[in-house]
């Protein structure tokens, strides 16, 4: 990994949500190339506790050991990562150096990018428990390279899950992907929802827990959540038709995109024969997304085009 320019994402941790199959993987794949370009120290934690195979789409060959095993394994099994709703206290150790870290817990593509793994419980066999120790790692593990923090992308499991269990909290910027359906747009008006409550400072859920000191930290955790906003960006578009008709329907509840990748059918072939992403299109659209990320936020943008609260 090297680096000289750094941009007015360093140090920022990113976290990509959407519906199941809307293209979370991809656009982690995408930006963390477009990023790495624009000589950020671009780290990918892969946060998705069941699907398997990015280090294929990132050029590398073997996936990283998890770092649920370098932390000792959930609470399940009798390891210390304990679930976020259960247990809000951070994950100890979770900002590491990279030379703190044994080399079999991250991989590096050809470009430089980093790979992590939080975990995967499909390896784990039966009654391996629920994810939520992988959604704190998820939520709490920072890494930090040679030149300070670096730039990390986390890429999310399909859904609500892990958004309810707080991951958002030890985020800088959420970027949530819309396919081309109905339910896509449903989940990204729900998820705006969502984080606009959380920004107006409605507490989590906490009827669970019994000591009211993890009640008052579930509760801080909420309230001072360090995300600034959350981006939606439109993936698969296959025409301007397709754009104009989910503009409408974003813009009807205020979201305005920030992005748009087109549909790219390299990327499908990519994806099945397990190998780097070649995305000539999407790629474009995407570094264009970066630029205008960029711009956005070096103008001090919270809350007016694509990004919907603050
Ligand atoms: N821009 C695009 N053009 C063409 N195909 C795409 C594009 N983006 C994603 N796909 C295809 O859509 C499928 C789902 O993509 P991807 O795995 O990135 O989604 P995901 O949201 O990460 O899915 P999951 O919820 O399973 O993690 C893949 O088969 C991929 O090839
Ligand atoms: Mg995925």
């Amino acid at each position: 990994m090297k680096s000289e320019t750094k941009g007015i994402l360093e140090g920022a941790r990113l976290g990509v949500f959407g519906k199941g199959g809307s293209g979370k993987s991809t656009a982690v794949v995408l930006l963390a190339r477009a990023l790495r370009n624009r000589r950020y120290d671009v780290c990918v934690l892969d946060a998705d506790s069941t699907n398997v195979g990015l280090q294929h789409a990132l050029g590398i060959t073997e996936p990283p050991v998890s770092l649920l095993d370098f932390y000792g394994g959930m609470v399940f099994s009798g390891g210390i990562v304990t679930c976020p709703v259960d247990d809000p206290i951070p994950l100890a150790n979770a900002e590491m150096s990279l030379e703190e870290l044994p080399s079999d817990y991250y991989g590096e593509s050809p470009q430089g990018i980093l790979l992590l793994v939080a975990g995967k419980i499909g390896r784990m066999g039966p009654g391996a428990g629920c994810d939520g120790p992988i959604a704190k790692i998820a939520r709490d593990f920072q890494l930090e390279t040679s030149h300070g923090k670096g730039l990390m992308i986390v890429d999310f499991k399909a859904g609500f899950e892990d958004s309810a269990r707080g991951v958002f909290t030890n985020l800088d910027w959420m970027i949530h992907i819309v396919d081309p359906t109905r339910a896509s747009v449903g989940m990204a008006i729900d998820m705006n929802e969502m984080v606009k409550q959380v920004k107006a400072g409605v507490p989590p859920a906490t009827e669970h827990l019994e000591d009211p000191r993890l009640v008052d930290l579930a509760t801080r955790f909420f309230k001072y959540a360090r995300v600034k906003g959350i981006f939606f960006v439109l993936n698969r578009v296959d025409s301007s038709e397709t754009e104009d008709l989910l503009r409408e329907s974003l813009g009807e509840q205020g979201i305005e995109p920030i992005g748009v990748i087109r549909d790219d059918p390299s990327i499908r072939r990519s994806w099945l024969e397990g190998r780097p992403l070649a995305a000539p299109v999407a790629q474009t659209d995407v570094d264009l997304l970066v630029e205008t990320l960029e711009v956005a936020l070096s103008s001090g943008m919270k809350s007016s085009v694509g990004a919907a609260v603050v």
